[in-house]
């Protein structure tokens, strides 16, 4: 988990309004919108289409009388005739749609899904990432979720959530998808929102340094998490939403992401060096990189030599400014998984000279990690 405060804290520290932050891995879009709001530049790069979407929506939010526009005409023409074309479609679905959604409620969702130009279109964009925040979730939570009984963080797979449903005698409401994302909106909007724009890409974070020439030496402060070594898989972990989006209607493995769920070290440190590697065109001298991971099986020594290294091989000269900061034993459980984790936290500062044309000023990376030592089964029922 990558918690607001966490993010804000370190932008209060070590940035002013104006300041560039960035983000390589940027999930739900955290360091993103926190940056925004508090008047800083902001941009970030994820490889999911999921992530893309919902970053790409905190980031850049349309007016609402365009959102409001753009669901109107859209739902005129489900309603004038333009749903046929879709409708047929249900049967070429897995088993598992048509017990996740109630049978009026899938309809909208497909035809939403062959509409919606998320890509392309901020509008589109926007909208998308309210309907993948209703997805699913909790089924009687009244008018908030699309689906059947499910997680509201992960999707469960296929097979499993079934087999939940017939033992609970579980059948999907009907939803109004069109009235549910109305309601969203405002909620959304009606929260704070940043004015001005943020940039994201979709792609893999190791290139970051060559899709902003624009923040060519400009960014002051990175905030990011990459994925957590052997913990989670975000492709499968998201495989609905990713279907919304027009991908596969089934969990895919390393189609979107090879880097979601590392297990061999070499290879996971290697990943690491090679994103701090490449964004370095981004950074300004005297930057400031602030990462937060966590490792499962790994000890605190090969979890603080690993680290450390990643970021000496891409930044040579690093030394260790203090010996690294231990906890005690704590447990916490996985907001994504629902694992409870027992481990220690782990606080690192380094300081390297960041590459930088002119002003050599010393930058610090400093780093925190989570060892996991143990930990329980994932959730075990798709309700949480
Ligand atoms: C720990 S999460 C980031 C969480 C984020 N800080 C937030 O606020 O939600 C790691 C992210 O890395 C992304 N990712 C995995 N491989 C990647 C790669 N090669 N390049 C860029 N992003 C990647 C995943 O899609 C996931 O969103």
């Amino acid at each position: 988990m990558f918690p607001e405060s966490f993010v804000r804290e370190y932008l209060s520290t070590y940035t002013s309004e104006g300041d560039h932050v960035f983000d390589p891995f940027s999930g739900r879009g955290t360091t993103l919108l926190e940056s925004l709001l508090l008047k800083r530049h902001a941009a970030a790069v994820d490889i999911n289409p999921v992530a893309f979407c919902v970053s790409g929506a905190k980031a850049q939010v349309p007016r609402l009388s365009l959102v409001l526009r753009r669901i109107n005409v859209l739902e005129h023409a489900f309603h004038s005739g333009d749903e046929r074309g879709v409708k047929s479609k249900q049967k070429y679905l897995p088993p598992f749609f048509r017990q996740a959604f109630y049978h009026t409620t899938l309809t909208e969702l497909l035809y939403l899904r062959s509409r919606l130009n998320w890509k392309g279109s901020t509008v589109d964009r926007f909208v998308a990432a309210l309907v993948l925040g209703s997805l699913h979730g909790e089924r009687d939570k009244p008018r908030q979720y699309f689906s059947n009984q499910m997680p509201r963080t992960i999707s469960t797979k296929p097979n499993y959530s079934l087999k939940y449903w017939r033992k609970h005698h579980l059948q999907p409401h009907k939803r109004d998808v069109f009235g549910i994302y109305v309601t969203k909106l405002f909620t959304r909007l009606s929260r704070e929102v940043p004015s001005t724009k943020g940039l994201v890409r979709m792609g893999d974070a190791r290139c970051a340094g060559s899709y902003f020439p624009e923040l060519s030496r400009k960014v002051s402060l990175v905030i990011t998490s990459p994925p957590y070594f052997n913990v989670t898989n975000y492709e499968e972990d998201q495989w609905l939403r990713l279907w919304f989006l027009g991908y596969q209607p089934h969990p895919t493995y390393r189609s979107i992401s090879k880097d979601d769920r590392h297990v061999r070290r070499e290879k996971y440190w290697k990943f690491l060096q090679e994103v701090w590697a490449g964004m370095s065109p981004l950074l300004k001298s005297g930057a400031i990189i602030i990462c937060r991971l966590g490792a499962k099986g790994i000890d605190q020594k090969e979890l603080s030599k690993g680290l450390r290294s990643s970021v000496e091989q891409a930044f040579p000269g690093t030394r260790l400014l203090k010996k690294p900061l231990v906890s005690k034993f704590v447990t916490r459980k996985h907001a994504l998984s629902g694992q409870v984790l027992r481990g220690v936290y782990m606080r690192w500062t380094l300081f390297s000279r960041l590459p930088s044309p002119r002003n050599r000023r010393q930058s610090k990376v400093m780093c925190c990690a989570f060892a996991i030592y143990r930990s329980s089964k994932a959730y075990s029922t798709p309700s949480r």
